[in-house]
């Protein structure tokens, strides 16, 4: 079986948002598995330094395309563009996104709500729909940047979550449709990765440092993930040694889905003294967590 980089080499993707966190993360490790990347977003001058910097890595070429992924024109001007200067389209990765500040849904605004939708939701469709037709040509696939809370649940979310839940259920529909035309469609769902979207949530909160060991607790592997580690699974999903897999919504999350209360019993240290305190007190030392 050829690696990956032996079949990636020279393959041309787009990766939304791919001027800092995860959508950088997975434009470099295409760029070192030799392939040519268009990496969009709306920052221009963060854009352009971001190509500067993945250009010295010495594999593909990388190039910035201004675009605001809420607005289905430019989405469509930037695949124009990638397949006027490569000539093909092989991965679409959908990717840029951001999670709005936390309310209780009947705080928050309509237009916030709106918002969250048109770049998150929409933009990801957009990118679908129009990279569609190039990828059929190529037998290329798509990925679309999900995460776990489309899976389990998290409070003052409203927004964000059903952009998710959404992307998911779009996925899983394109998938079907295009799997006839050889075209696969995956999603990614990350946990925690140490990206913007964290950093900003951690300045927001009032202490950052618990934040942060919260975020660390979260992941059975007692940290954040890295944008790279996103990369690699997106890597993976764009190359044929994920030629059976279409349709699925692949968690890159260290495990947080299966919850921090079974991990803090087994691994705090007040469990000896729960032990101590018989059945009755450690129930409640687990309600206290
Ligand atoms: N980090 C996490 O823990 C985590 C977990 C689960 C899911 N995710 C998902 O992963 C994706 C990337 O997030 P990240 O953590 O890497 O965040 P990030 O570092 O803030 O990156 C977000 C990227 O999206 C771009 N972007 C935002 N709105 C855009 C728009 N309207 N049009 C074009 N580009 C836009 C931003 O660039 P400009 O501002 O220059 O446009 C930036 O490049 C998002 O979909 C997010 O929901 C992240």
């Amino acid at each position: 079986m050829r690696s990956i980089e032996e079949e990636m080499k020279g393959k041309v993707a787009i990766v939304t948002g791919g001027n800092t966190g995860i959508g950088y993360g997975c434009a470099k490790v295409f760029l070192e598995a030799g392939m040519n990347v268009v990496i969009a977003a709306r920052r221009e001058e963060k854009g352009q330094q971001a190509a500067a910097e993945l250009n010295k890595l010495g594999g593909g070429e990388c190039t910035f395309f201004k675009c605001d992924v809420s607005d289905h024109e430019q989405v469509k001007a930037l695949v124009d563009f990638t397949v006027e200067k490569y000539g093909r389209l092989d991965t679409m990765v959908n990717n840029a996104g951001y999670n709005p500040l936390h309310f209780d849904a009947c705080d928050m605004s309509i237009e916030s709500y709106q918002q969250v939708l048109a770049t998150n939701l929409m933009g990801e469709f957009y990118g679908c729909k129009y990279a569609i037709p190039h990828l059929r040509k190529t037998k290329g696939s798509i990925i679309n940047m999900s995460s776990i809370l489309s899976k389990v649940g998290q409070e003052q979310t409203a927004g964000y979550s059903s952009t998710k839940g959404g992307i998911n259920s779009m996925t899983q529909t394109i998938a079907i449709e295009e799997a006839r035309h050889g075209v696969r469609v995956n999603a990614i769902c990350p946990g925690h990765i140490m990206t913007e979207i964290v950093y900003k949530e951690m300045e927001r909160n009032a202490d950052p440092q618990a934040y942060l060991d919260r975020c660390n607790h979260y992941s059975w592997l007692g940290r954040g993930g890295q944008p790279e580690e996103v990369g690699t699974a997106a890597l993976f999903l764009a190359s044929s040694w994920a030629s059976y897999i279409t349709g699925v919504t692949l968690n890159v999350s260290g495990g947080m889905e299966f919850g921090t209360i079974p991990k803090y019993y087994a691994f705090d240290e007040s469990n000896e003294k729960m032990k101590e305190m018989g059945e009755a007190g450690a129930a409640e030392g687990i309600c206290q967590q």
